[in-house]
């Protein structure tokens, strides 16, 4: 396959006659993870186009997933007029994403795109703006959201914890990765943190986030240029205050992925190691010193939940076909991004910083 800009065989990769056409944008890392997920969802939806900055990127990624018939090339906008697909999967670096989106929802072509929405809150707003002037649909893949085990604390937290008042994440990973992370500012923060705060507005039933004090820093051994550790407090609605501390340089006795979660409410606590079910206790009644606790059965976690960006791609081409408002829509998904650009400003401020949407 070259990485021009071909014809491309209108049925070729996907067998649904019915499915939707993508055109991904981005051959890195994770491009070809999404490359994978299209290929492996006919159902949902067929690789149309593939474009990346790098020549021959596209086209190399389409060969490694032994794609057939997919239009390859570096020029975003020649391939967009070119394959004239039914929406964009947008696999970039943070930096283009705003320019990605823009120009695809100005030519009225909807948007499925990688987290964080944008580098800034401006692009981000800018990006909302664009997706209201075209009446297309912006969604951000938030596919950490997509968790049967995260849907299940959740449910826990709201049957039983009465009003909830406290949640705490941490997280601690050595991850060694190379690339645009070892470069970035506030690495942690904007590239990671964004899913653990995002979890924590789904957590507490989609709560708004009011202000936030943070310290970002980057430890002595750490081999990112950006600052790879935070601990950062916010109140959120209704006073419950969340506490995220997590690292991206440290090494030894991991959390998971997920982060490892405390909430605590007027009638118990859940918690949740992000690895196996969540585990409640609520009080039974008063017992002298401490209450006698109630030792919650684990509920049945939800089976065959299509998770990660299999399930941000299914609640993608749902929206499209019925009009329903996905998880990520970005009105929403703005909220998340505020909490890390407001923790940021925190940081570098000392000060405790209102979020503004
Ligand atoms: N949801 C998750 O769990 C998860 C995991 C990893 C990465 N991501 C996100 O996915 C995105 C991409 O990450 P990655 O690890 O694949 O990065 P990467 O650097 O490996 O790949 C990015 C690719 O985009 C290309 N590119 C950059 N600007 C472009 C443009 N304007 N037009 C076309 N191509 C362009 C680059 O050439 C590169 O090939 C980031 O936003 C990242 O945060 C999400």
């Amino acid at each position: 396959m070259s990485d021009t800009a071909e014809t491309s065989s209108p049925a070729a990769v996907g067998s649904s006659p019915a499915a939707p056409r993508a055109l991904l944008v981005g051959a890195g890392g994770m491009g070809k993870t999404w490359g994978k997920n299209v290929k492996g969802h006919p159902e949902l939806a067929m690789l149309a186009g593939w474009v990346d900055l790098r020549d021959g990127a596209a086209a190399a990624a389409a060969d490694e997933l032994e794609l057939t018939g997919v239009v390859t090339g570096t020029d975003f906008a020649k391939l967009l007029a070119d394959v004239r697909p039914d929406f964009v999967i947008d696999v970039t670096i943070p930096e283009a994403h705003h320019d990605v989106t823009v120009a695809a929802l100005a030519a009225g072509v909807p948007v499925l795109g990688e987290k964080p929405m944008a580098h800034t809150m401006e692009a981000a707003r800018e990006m909302i703006a664009a997706s209201e002037r075209s009446g297309k649909l912006y969604m951000v893949s938030q596919s950490r959201r997509y968790d049967g085990r995260l849907r299940a604390f959740r449910e826990q937290i709201a049957a039983n914890l009465g009003a909830v008042g406290i949640l705490n994440a941490d997280f601690y990973i050595g991850a060694h990765f190379g690339g645009f992370r070892d470069e970035m500012d506030s690495v942690l923060l904007l590239d990671m943190a964004i899913h653990s705060f995002d979890q924590a507005r789904y957590l507490l039933g989609d709560a708004d986030p009011v202000s936030v004090y943070c310290e970002e820093f980057n430890p002595s051994w750490s081999w990112y240029k950006g600052d790879a550790s935070a601990t950062a407090l916010f109140e959120m609605a209704n006073g419950v205050r969340f506490t995220y501390r997590g690292s991206w340089c440290a090494e030894g006795l991991s959390s998971s992925w997920e982060c490892d979660w405390r909430a605590v409410g007027s009638n118990g606590t859940a918690k949740w190691d992000g690895n196996g079910a969540p585990v409640v206790q609520t009080v039974l009644g008063p017992n002298g010193f401490m209450s006698k606790m109630n030792d919650v059965a684990t509920a049945e976690l939800p089976q065959n939940v299509p998770g990660g960006i299999a399930g941000s791609l299914l609640d993608f081409v749902n929206a499209l076909k019925t009009g329903a408002t996905p998880m990520g829509e970005c009105h929403d998904n703005i909220k998340s991004l505020a909490m890390v650009f407001a923790a940021i400003e925190s940081a570098k401020t000392g000060q405790r910083v209102p979020i503004v949407i």
